[in-house]
């Protein structure tokens, strides 16, 4: 079989560090496994547009090997092309960069490693949520630009103890980082999701489930968005959203960027209506040099915690996902069941109910 792998380059790094699993110089560690095995792998970073190797490729690829971090967009109409294409599998966690609807008619499956990198993405909502309430990065710049001027920082500087903090979205990412935060003492821990979590789990968190959006919303000092991108989360925070949150609210976005709109965000951060806006995920990967959310600032001059899009694949996740794709592959060499919680499409079926609900 023709397997393809879309992964990131990681030049010098990726030959010095070879625990980066996900570059395309370390191949997720897959080429002795498939080529003994007697398959044919391409891997490549090429993606975009019709001179790419992943367009070029896909006519004839038989399993598709993509990550969230350097996506590889099967759209419908390349899904049409694909004659081959039998299982997509997504080293890590999120396979919105796939049409999944497509993927459903066309009886290709989708895989993901669930779980993979879980802990990796809440450690990072952690650190996201408490850089923006103690105002970290406007202080980190004065220590790096050789300023000195407490009050300008400690102006926009809080306790996360006594606040509210909800997230959207109480999976496998949002149920960790409420259990992260319970030590803050926070006033109050919210979350809003159409699954409620399990009565054990819920009452451990002591958490409160918010049925509706905009209440939820208008409730919480900080929001911190841990549900995938699907129909029903795209463009969710926008505009006529941001205004029901509380004046001065952060948000933690580490999920998929276009659940947020992009220029929505960056007006509420300039006009102080959000205090804040942290994370690792854009609307488009990588991220043009003029995108929004590379500059935007609130009216202090903070309040932007972007970076790129790492937090689900530090050394550790990748080793994890890694070794989570080959299990994949194998289980589907050797025609054995594939874990269920790794299933978002089966054969004609969407699995998961973590995409929205049908
Ligand atoms: P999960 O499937 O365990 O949980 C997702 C939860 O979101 C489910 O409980 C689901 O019911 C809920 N949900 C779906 N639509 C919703 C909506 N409209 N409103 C409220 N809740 C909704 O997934 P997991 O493992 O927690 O991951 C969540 C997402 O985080 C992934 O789909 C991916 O997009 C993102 N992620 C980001 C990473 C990064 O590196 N930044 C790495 C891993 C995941």
């Amino acid at each position: 079989m023709k397997v393809l792998a879309i992964l990131y380059n990681g030049f010098k790094a990726a030959k010095a560090e070879p625990r980066l699993l996900g570059t395309v110089e370390n191949e997720l560690g897959l080429r002795a496994y498939l080529e003994s095995q007697g398959h044919e792998y391409i891997v490549t970073s090429s993606k975009e547009g019709p001179d790419s190797d992943f367009q070029k490729h896909i006519a004839d690829t038989d399993i598709l090997i993509t990550t969230p971090f350097h996506p590889g967009y099967l759209t419908k109409e390349l899904m049409a092309k694909a004659k081959n294409l039998k299982v997509c599998v997504t080293a890590g966690v999120g396979s919105d960069h796939v049409d999944l609807n497509a993927a459903v008619d066309r009886k290709i499956q989708v895989l993901e490693v669930s779980g993979s990198n879980v802990v990796s993405v809440a450690e990072q909502v952690m650190m996201s949520i408490l850089l923006l309430v103690r105002n970290f990065v406007p202080a980190h710049e004065q220590a790096i630009s050789g300023n000195w001027q407490v009050s300008d920082i400690a102006r926009n500087a809080f306790d996360l103890e006594g606040k509210v903090v909800g997230t959207l979205g109480a999976g496998r990412i949002g149920h960790r980082v409420l259990q992260r935060l319970v030590p803050f003492n926070t006033k109050e821990l919210l979350y809003f999701d159409y699954k409620g979590l399990p009565k054990e789990a819920e009452q451990a968190v002591g958490a409160r489930r918010v049925e509706d959006l905009k209440e939820f919303v208008s409730q919480c000092d900080v929001v911190t968005v841990n549900a995938p991108l699907h129909e029903g989360t795209k463009g969710l925070i926008n505009k006529d959203l941001l205004q029901h949150f509380k004046p001065g609210a952060w948000l933690v976005n580490t999920a998929r960027g276009a659940i947020c709109n992009a220029d929505d965000v960056a007006a509420a951060l300039k006009s102080g209506q959000l205090r804040g806006y942290a994370g690792d995920v854009w609307n488009q990967q990588p991220a043009p040099a003029d995108h929004p959310w590379r500059s935007m600032r609130n009216p202090l001059g903070g309040g932007n915690g972007m970076t790129p899009h790492y937090s689900g694949t530090t050394l550790d996740a990748q080793t994890r996902y890694a070794e989570g794709t080959k299990q994949i592959l194998q289980n589907y060499f050797e025609g054995k069941p594939q874990d269920p919680g790794n299933v978002i499409v089966g054969v004609g079926k969407i699995e998961s109910a973590s995409y929205g609900q049908r």
